[in-house]
Formats: structure tokens, sequence, C-alpha cells
């Protein structure tokens, strides 16, 4: 695939007077894990809602494997996955059926939608719950049948919102598994994230945002560079290149 399955140029978007995302460049290339992080509030899950198409950018390209979020919505949206901040899931239907309405939206042929719902609920260790009412699962199950829904149509983009959120040990490590194998199979994944120890791990980039601005893009290495704290002596991790380069001068004030 010559497009990357992420490009955004220019994202701006506001609430009234606030501008949550100023004018955001960037890339998830194929083969690649890339790490979104920033404070809370910097503006990661705007510019992944706008991503998935669910907020209107007020300035700003996206494009989806090289189709065009405002010009071919459908087609964009078809070539992405998204996992939100808080799980959509209809409460009324069990994971197995979600997973069926979720394939059926996609266009799925029903027996390999089924096959590929089965192979995803083993593999996040949901076999057991699949035919329980969502209603009854526990906030790291749906965070999981939020991810197979994600994944089920085996998108050329998946972006998840800080999906290690409520799961335990053993899921968080099936979902690691998980996306680097896309980032293996040459798909792009685009990750939010407070824990700076996992991205440095399982990112081959990270992109930091502060304040709706893109602070510093790249691997480890070249982030180490940048920063300047190398020259300090220790090797400087992921954490202590976060935390000087969004350091709020005393004056300015949260947001
Ligand atoms: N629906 C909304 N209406 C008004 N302001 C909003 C809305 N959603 C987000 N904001 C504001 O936009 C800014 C960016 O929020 P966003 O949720 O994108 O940040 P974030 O980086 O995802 O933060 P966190 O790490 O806490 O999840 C914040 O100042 C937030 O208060
Ligand atoms: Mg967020």
């Amino acid at each position: 695939m010559s497009e990357p399955p992420l490009r955004v140029r220019g994202l701006t978007r506001r609430y009234g007077e606030l501008t949550a995302v100023d004018g955001l460049s960037l890339e998830v290339r194929a083969g690649e894990i890339l790490g979104f992080l920033g404070p809370n509030g910097a503006g990661k899950s705007t510019t992944l809602r706008a991503c998935a198409g669910l907020l209107r950018p007020d300035a700003g390209d996206i494009l989806i494997a090289g189709a065009s979020l405002a010009a071919a919505p459908l087609r964009a949206r078809a070539l992405m996955g998204f996992v939100p901040d808080r799980p959509f899931l209809y409460e009324r239907l069990s994971a197995r059926e979600f997973l069926d309405f979720v394939g059926a939206l996609y266009g799925l042929a029903p027996d390999a939608c089924a096959a590929r719902a089965a192979a995803l609920l083993a593999r996040l260790d949901l076999v057991e719950a699949a035919d329980d009412l969502i209603e009854g699962c526990s906030l790291g199950m749906r965070q999981k049948v939020s991810v197979a829904a994600a994944l089920l149509h085996d998108p050329p983009l998946v972006m998840l919102d800080e999906p290690l959120q409520g799961l335990d040990p053993r899921a968080a490590r099936a979902l690691k598994d998980l996306l680097r194998e896309r980032a293996a199979g040459g798909g792009g994944v685009l990750v939010s994230t407070h824990l700076l120890d996992v991205a440095e791990r399982m990112c081959d980039r990270v992109v930091i945002l502060h304040r709706g601005q893109k602070v510093a893009e790249g691997s480890l290495e070249e982030l180490r560079g940048a920063s300047g704290l190398e020259a300090s002596g220790a090797p400087a991790t992921l954490e202590d290149v976060f935390l000087e380069l969004t350091r709020e001068e005393a004056a300015e004030g949260g947001r």
C-alpha cells in the first residue's frame, strides 16, 4: 500500500473559545505502532475522535489509507477500526451478537465474520462470556469486546484511546500481542496511553501532544537526542523526555 494508514494535516478542532487541537499533522506508517502521548486535556481523544469521523474538524485533512474522511467518509471509515476511551456497546446483545452486528455493518460474509469473531473472542479470553448479555459484563470485558469489534474487519488502520484501561495483565498482554501482529502484517496502529513504560516497549515511534500541539515526534532514540537530556548524564527514559517537554510554566496555568 503506497498511502500510509493515516495522514493528518493541519488538524484544528475548537470547543467554543478553546482550541483543543491546534494545527496538528502526523502520520501512521504501514507496519508501525505509533504511541500518542500527552498530559490530561492535551487533545488526544479529540484528535482520535476526529480521525474516527465522530467529530468534524474546524480545519485540516484526514486521510485513512488514502481515503479522505471529508470527501469519502464511508470509504474512509471502512478502512479503520476505533476503540474509544469509553466503549459504546449495545447492552441487550451478547458479545457474539454484537460482533455479528458489527460484521454486518461492515458487509462481512456471515461465515467469515463468525470465524473471525470466534478467533478474536478466543484470543481475548472472552469465549466463556461470549453469549452473556453485555449489560452483565465487567469493565475489562466490555473493553475487550470493543477491541474485538474494532479488529473484526481487519482494517489497515486501528486507533485505540487508552485501550489498556481496565484490562488485567493477561488481557493487556493479549491486546499488545494483537497490535504487534497487526503492525507486523503491514497495518498501522495509533494508540493513546498514559503508560509511558508500556509505550516505551510497545511503540515504534511516539508523538507527544501538549496543549493541542505536537511537541515531539520520533523513536525513543530520536526523542532522547532532541530533548538534550542525554547530555546531563544517565540515559533519559521516555518519562524523563515527556516530563521535560510537557512542563507547565508556573505562570501559564492549566487548561
Ligand atoms: N465535548 C467537549 N466540550 C468542551 N470541551 C471539551 C470537550 N471535549 C474535550 N474538551 C476539552 O478539550 C481539551 C482536550 O480534551 P481531550 O479529551 O481531547 O484531551 P485528552 O488528551 O484526551 O485528555 P485525557 O488524557 O484526560 O484523556 C480539554 O481541555 C477538554 O476539556
Ligand atoms: Mg482522552
